[in-house]
């Protein structure tokens, strides 16, 4: 059997200090490291094939290389060693995914008490739990404090007092404070977090970080630890976070002459891109990794500030590239000029396109089609125009009923986001690796949806 490689990672620029990697000749692939052709038009992910899959676990269904996603927790690892990685679990989580971030020595980012209840069913010690979120529900912090996370992202003035009541002592809760630094990034108006006007953080301009750090002061049952920002998501250059690192090291400058106090950590949140589209800049970790310290080194040493414990939150990075989506073709219908493919899923599943105008490639597997190539919009099964999974996509000419798709980084905020609509319940996730496919969370079925509807 001729294996064919569909898309290994390209090799990683060497880089000059204190600049960015030459990302957009990088040219990162969009499938897992480990996808090969194989015969009959189809292509395995961890030794496993997808055509296989498919019909074994049905469609659709979410495939996650195992392997790759290790293999991303490590790179950042390398990227920034004397850092602490944390997983942004609202990309994805599941039981397994937690043992596998513990297993690489990776933290936790979780924003709810369901995120940090799944997590804790699991063996990951809590101190390396960080929990966020800009309204934190009485049940998340009362959650937050009787696992004993970590560390608790202070998000809004409201939070400090109401926390700092509920701790139980005698040790203090740590704490940071998400500070909004004035900086516009991100691959979409919807999820750029770290410019002002908009809900998450506290201004360093207008001084709502400083107010909220002396009344954190002013809380013996609390200890401030250090700055968090998020500046956004699918931020596709390292320049944003120089510039997040240089505006946090002043401030942190500051608070240390106005207060006295050194705080020892800086959390850059996370939000480094991935590749949806074969050419998409997609910096690798060690490139984001370098300029940000860099920069920290710089800033610090001009500031007189000691270098602080540097965390960092990628979700996305670790998980995307890891999934492959499954759908199986239930209709072609030609119309104004245009073939449109439908699949079992779509929005309910993956609403990134009707949402942010998130953009993927489709391939067709399991069907060796000598047809010439043609673009085809591929759309969901839900009852809207705007159901659509992938515009101008190359799909054969005699694409038909029954044939699967596959659709790679398809592993972050897709199942996570998936939604109840049209009661078609949300799919499976399957782990691959080794030549070996294993469920992890099994498809939602009716009985599970009619057990919640009480109300006969
Ligand atoms: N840290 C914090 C505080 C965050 O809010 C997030 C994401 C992350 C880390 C991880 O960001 P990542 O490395 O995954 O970009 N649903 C959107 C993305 C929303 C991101 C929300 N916060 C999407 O599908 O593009």
């Amino acid at each position: 059997m001729t294996a064919v490689s569909v898309g290994r990672a390209a090799p990683e620029l060497p880089t000059p200090p204190g600049r960015a990697a030459a990302w957009p000749s990088a040219s990162p692939s969009v499938w897992p490291a480990s996808a090969v052709s194989a015969p009959g038009g189809d292509v395995t992910v961890g030794g496993v094939s997808l055509t296989g899959l498919a019909e074994r676990y049905g469609t659709p269904t979410y495939v996650l290389d195992e392997g790759e996603v290790r293999a991303r927790a490590r790179a950042w690892q390398r990227a920034l060693p004397d850092a602490e990685i944390v997983y942004a679990g609202k990309a994805f989580l599941c039981r397994a995914v937690v043992d596998w971030v513990e297993e690489e020595g990776l933290g936790l980012d979780v924003c709810s008490a369901g995120e940090l209840e799944l997590a804790a069913t699991r063996g990951i010690p809590p101190d390396r739990i960080v929990m966020h979120g800009n309204a934190k529900s009485p049940e998340d912090l009362r959650t937050a404090l009787r696992l004993g996370v970590g560390r608790i992202v202070i998000d809004s003035d409201c939070e400090i007092a109401r926390l700092a009541a509920q701790v139980p002592g005698p040790d203090a809760q740590q704490v940071m404070v998400r500070v909004l630094p004035g900086i516009e990034a991100g691959g979409h108006e919807k999820i750029r977090t770290g410019a002002e006007g908009q809900k998450f953080g506290l201004s360093i301009a207008e001084g709502d970080a400083e107010h909220a750090i002396a009344r954190i002061l002013g809380q013996p049952r609390l200890e401030l630890v250090g700055l968090h920002c998020h500046l956004g998501s699918q931020i596709a250059t390292p320049e944003p976070y120089a510039q997040a690192v240089r505006r946090l090291v002043s401030f942190l400058a500051r608070i240390r002459d106005r207060y006295g106090i050194t705080l020892g950590e800086l959390d850059l949140g996370g939000g480094f891109a991935v590749a949806y589209l074969p050419g998409d800049p997609a910096p690798t970790p060690a490139a984001y990794g370098r300029r940000i310290d860099d920069e920290l080194r710089y800033a610090c040493h001009g500031s007189g500030f000691p270098v602080p414990r540097l965390t960092v939150e990628p979700g996305r990075s670790i998980m995307a590239p890891a999934g492959v989506a499954l759908y199986r073709v239930l209709s072609v219908k030609r119309s104004a000029g245009r073939v449109f493919v439908a699949v079992d899923g779509g929005m309910s599943d993956n609403p990134r396109p009707a949402l942010y105008g998130a953009r993927y490639t489709v391939r067709m597997v399991g069907r060796a089609s000598a047809a010439p190539m043609r673009a085809t919009t591929v759309v969901g099964r839900h009852c809207e125009a705007g159901d659509v999974l992938a515009k101008s996509v190359e799909l054969p000419e005699d694409v038909r009923p029954g044939d699967v798709l596959a659709v790679p980084a398809s592993g972050a905020y897709q199942v996570s986001m998936a939604s109840g609509y049209n009661t078609t319940g949300r799919p499976p996730v399957v782990a691959v690796t080794e030549g070996r496919s294993r469920l992890l969370v099994r498809r939602e079925r009716l009985e599970d949806l009619l057990r919640r509807d009480v109300g006969v």
